[in-house]
């Protein structure tokens, strides 16, 4: 197997039991996900993505972690994601998005 050279670890509020019932779910974090995961594949970026329980930051959800840079991002969009992109694609953070 040849390891992504990016981790996208996408918040979905997934519980014990499987059900998605947190904010970032209610935010619309599943739409994101499958945008994300287009985008990605448009753009023939390496990477892998990931949907996740709650990363404990639900009042800036939808959430999103890029590894391996520890990118933290909150309050998505598509047009955000795009923007995080856009500049993922030069190496760069978008700060204005960052949650640290
Ligand atoms: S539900 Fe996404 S950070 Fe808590």
């Amino acid at each position: 197997m040849q390891k992504p050279q990016y981790h996208f670890l996408v918040c979905n509020s997934f519980r014990l039991q499987g059900d998605p019932q947190g904010i970032c779910n209610k935010k619309g974090a599943v739409n994101l996900l499958q945008y994300l995961e287009e985008e990605i594949i448009d753009r023939g970026i390496n990477a892998q993505i990931s949907s996740t329980g709650c990363m404990k930051v639900c009042d800036r959800g939808p959430v999103m972690v890029i590894y391996p840079n520890a990118w933290w991002y909150g309050e998505l969009t598509e047009e955000k994601v795009d923007d995080i992109l856009d500049a993922l694609e030069d190496g760069e953070p978008v700060d204005e998005y960052s949650l640290c």
